[in-house]
């Protein structure tokens, strides 16, 4: 059938899942109004860029790696906290780029992570019942009645903490911080630091021996390709007034862009192909990903690649995996077999967070180290067995020694997660714990290349 005319709002006409209800209609256009002034976050050249970047990861030309909060909080921003998830993805980048001998696309969940999807409406505390917390861009966690209503006044203030947040990532990126030879200290503190980073002291050397080898053969340390690094941020687009209210037209092309973050996905609970969701990011040029769980249909995947990118256009999709260590091997093959039958060209990236988490003996949500090491490897034997494509992997972690997930070089247990579980939201890896995954993937990717060179020369 025809698509039907698509618009920044046509997404009010048709079914929507995992949003609020606003009380006051007034303060929600005024709101609306007032974003609708504001400058973009991020430049559409910038999203076309990180498009062309993807397109070469979903070729095996590159490797994409999305990290950060599981929500970004109002009360934890901070130029540290900022500067902590940065450095542990840069850090992570550095490791996965010389193991895969490719680029490594680095995309934050940062600057607009703010809205989340709920597996209940309802949250009850001691037979008391109230709205669930949605984020901070939508309500307040605290539990009272008062706090969790929804106020659309939220928005602006999600915009203006990723504006600032955005403002601190361009000036790390390109100001000095980022420098190859700085993050790569970094690690090799890492590595001699913790019980994590022994393991990794052999990938570390010879790191260190390629760059001492580049900088015997003049390479500059302030060549630009050195100095900084090109970095992306991505949210889940939930909320869709605050999206709306952030697309443009780009004046260059005039072509349609959600300009409040380079890349946006849609979550494992609003794919359905007829809903808001899919509506609203049907009709923006930005990269998308689409959160694949285990009650995916690979009938739908494939639709919704077709609705989301009717061209066929390398980089547009990156469908992100998130099935559970113990349910990948069951449902992502005949998944993959689909899409790839089909000739949709997408992205394939390993979420090994979202189908992990359980309650610890101790009452915290938390994941196993073990389970998201083992999603992982599974995601790439699937990838080895059907000779698709690894493109990426997609975390929830920071850079502060947190206890949100057990196990680990660290051997975090359940007794342990009370000592320091900030999350506001889902459990986070811990710097370490993002390392030693890091130089996990790593070690992978490196033999997978051997293989590849070997296959080659046979
Ligand atoms: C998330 O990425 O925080 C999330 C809610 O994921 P999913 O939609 O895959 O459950
Ligand atoms: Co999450």
């Amino acid at each position: 059938p025809m698509a039907q005319p698509w618009s920044p709002n046509s997404w009010r006409n048709v079914p929507i899942l995992q949003v609020p209800t606003y009380d006051d209609q007034a303060m929600l256009e005024s709101v609306e109004s007032d974003l609708r002034r504001q400058p973009p976050l991020v430049f559409a050249g910038e999203v076309r860029s990180l498009k062309n970047r993807l397109a070469a990861a979903s070729r095996g030309d590159a490797f994409l790696l999305q990290g950060g909060d599981c929500a970004e909080a109002f009360a934890e921003f901070s130029a540290d906290h900022i500067r902590d998830t940065f450095k542990v993805l840069l850090q992570m980048a550095v490791t996965l780029t010389f193991a895969a001998q490719k680029p490594v696309v680095k995309v934050g969940r940062m600057a607009g992570q703010f809205a989340k999807p709920r597996s209940a409406p309802m949250e009850s505390v001691d037979g008391v019942e109230l709205p669930s917390y949605r984020g901070d861009i939508i309500n307040d966690g605290a539990f009272t009645a008062e706090s969790r209503i929804p106020d659309p006044r939220r928005m602006m203030s999600a915009y203006n903490q990723a504006s600032a947040t955005l403002n601190l990532l361009r000036a790390f990126a390109q100001g000095g911080f980022a420098s190859l030879e700085q993050v790569h200290r970094w690690n090799l503190d890492f590595v001699a630091g913790s019980p994590a980073g022994a393991n990794y002291e052999g990938i570390a050397r010879e790191i260190d021996e390629a760059l001492g080898f580049m900088k015997a053969c003049g390479l500059d340390a302030h060549m630009p390709q050195l100095s900084e690094v090109d970095f992306y941020t991505s949210h889940e687009a939930l909320l869709l007034w605050y999206e709306e209210a952030l697309t443009r037209q780009d004046s260059l092309t005039d072509e349609t862009y959600c300009l409040s973050a380079h890349m946006l996905w849609i979550g494992d609970r609003t794919r359905q192909p007829d809903h808001a969701h899919v509506e609203f990011l049907r009709g923006v040029q930005n990269p998308v990903g689409i959160k694949v769980g285990p009650s995916s249909d690979p009938d739908e995947i494939v639709k919704l690649t077709e609705i989301l990118n009717p061209s066929n256009e390398p980089g547009r999709i990156t469908l992100i995996v998130r099935m559970g260590a113990d349910k990948v091997l069951e449902h992502m093959p005949a998944i993959v077999r689909k899409v790839h039958g089909a000739g949709r060209s997408v992205l394939w990236s390993c979420d090994p967070m979202h189908g992990n988490t359980h309650k610890a003996s101790t009452g915290f949500k938390t994941r196993s180290f073990d389970n998201v090491k083992n999603e992982i490897s599974r995601f790439f034997d699937v990838h080895e067995a059907e000779g698709t494509v690894p493109g990426g992997v997609h975390f929830e972690l920071t850079g502060k020694d947190v206890t949100e997930c057990i196990g680990g070089a660290t051997a975090i247990t359940d007794e342990d997660l009370a000592s320091r579980y900030h999350t506001h939201c889902d459990p986070r890896l811990n710097g370490s714990q993002s390392l030693e995954l890091a130089f996990l993937v790593a070690d992978r990717l490196k033999s997978d290349r051997k293989k590849a060179a070997a296959s080659v020369a046979a």
